[in-house]
């Protein structure tokens, strides 16, 4: 995540974080409601959920363009953020999550948390497969930039020394 200079996280990048978050959670949340309206047979706010719902995720994507730049992201860097984000989940917080519902007895959320790991670590191995697949080709195409720099260089030299 951006932080400034001295290496010290903003406060603005903590609150586009938030931001991100409350925006994000508006989206699934209105997707949510419109399906519980939708089974009521309240179609018309159904559709105003839904309708909003589209624009949170507009005011999300704004958040997110500031905090992962276009001109700083690569598809590499892409699936590293992703594959920790995912590995968190399985690692510490829903571990976490599982053995404090376990303490308070919720069997239905440990069943859920239980089920969000193995999500998670499907998540995180697909993220990897394709991470490593995707640097081989990263690397190839790598190569073909150094061999054309090369050739360059050496058609520069010939033209030099013919001059
Ligand atoms: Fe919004
Ligand atoms: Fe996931």
């Amino acid at each position: 995540m951006a932080t400034q200079d001295n290496g010290v996280k903003s406060v603005t990048i903590g609150n586009l974080e938030s931001a991100f978050a409350g925006e994000s959670m508006a989206h699934i949340k209105y997707r949510y409601f419109a399906k519980l309206a939708r089974a009521a047979g309240a179609e018309d706010v159904a559709k105003v959920f839904e309708d909003t719902a589209d624009q949170e995720v507009m005011h999300a994507f704004g958040h997110l363009d500031l905090l992962y730049p276009k001109a700083q992201m690569t598809p590499a860097k892409a699936l590293e953020i992703a594959i920790e984000g995912e590995v968190y989940e399985y690692t510490t917080m829903y571990p976490q999550f599982r053995h404090l519902a376990i303490e308070e007895g919720n069997s239905a959320a440990v069943a859920e948390f239980d089920e969000q790991i193995e999500e998670s670590k499907v998540h995180a191995a697909a993220f990897q497969r394709t991470l490593e697949i995707a640097a081989k080709r990263f690397a190839a195409l790598a190569n073909v930039e150094e061999r054309h720099a090369n050739h360059y260089k050496a058609t520069l030299a010939k033209l030099t020394a013919a001059a």
